[in-house]
């Protein structure tokens, strides 16, 4: 699949939401990664459906790739349906009936994502494999941008992509945290396509130039 570049909103100036999403779509992003957190699931309280229902509002038409940080994850689903998402992503520890979640998300027209945490293992993978268009690996615990990357999420990122691909479903692959030019490539070769990147991102003088060097790294990745 080719690669996505997903800058995270969490490490955007909120006083200037709308032109920090701007400015990244027109610096090269092919989505925006939208952090939901409940200071319950995680100890970090961020934005909601509200937020996301003003952005489409005020006409993006991105592609909103929506991570679910909250317990329980399903009272939300209906709210991030109706504002407009277009992925959302849950944890399987946010919900007690996973199928349910991941069902909810579907019939509901969005595309479905499952979120792995550093010491969370993949079986939910294989028993989630026919419901989502999207596995997520975290390579932070999730809660806060900014923290260092775990290197062993690498050797999770290639298990996920085999298992993914013995699937034979157009599934991405996706890392979340601690993503940097300097290791992007890394996780390519490990097999992911999708990278969340916020800080990276947004605390960079030019963003432009910061997803450009993250696709200069990348196809260098790709020609090995
Ligand atoms: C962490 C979030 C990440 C975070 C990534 O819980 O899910 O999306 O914003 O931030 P960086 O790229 O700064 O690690
Ligand atoms: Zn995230």
């Amino acid at each position: 699949m080719d690669h996505w570049i997903a800058p995270s909103i969490l490490s955007a100036d909120f006083s200037r939401l709308g032109e920090e999403i701007e400015a990244v779509l027109a610096a090269g992003a092919d989505v925006i990664h939208f952090d939901v957190m409940d200071n319950h699931y995680v100890p970090n309280l961020t934005i909601g459906p509200l937020v996301l229902e003003s952005l489409r509002r005020a006409g993006f038409d991105c592609f909103f790739d929506v991570h679910l940080m909250v317990k329980p994850a399903d009272r939300l689903i209906g709210d991030f349906l109706d504002a407009g998402a277009d992925l959302i992503s849950v944890h399987p520890e946010s919900t007690e009936h996973l199928h349910r979640t991941l069902s909810l998300i579907r019939d509901g027209g969005a595309q479905a994502g499952l979120v792995f945490n550093p010491a969370t293992p993949l079986h939910a993978l294989d028993e989630a494999i026919e419901l989502i268009d999207l596995a997520l690996i975290m390579s932070v615990n999730p809660g806060f941008g900014g923290q260092a990357f775990i290197e062993s999420s690498l050797g999770k990122v290639a298990e996920a992509r085999r298992r993914i691909d013995a699937c034979g479903r157009p599934i991405r692959l996706e890392i979340d945290g601690g993503i940097k030019v300097a290791n992007v490539a890394q996780a390519a070769v490990a097999g992911a396509d999708t990278f969340v990147a916020g800080s990276a991102i947004f605390g960079s003088g030019d963003y432009a130039a910061t997803i450009a060097a993250m696709r200069g790294e990348l196809g260098k990745a790709s020609a090995c």
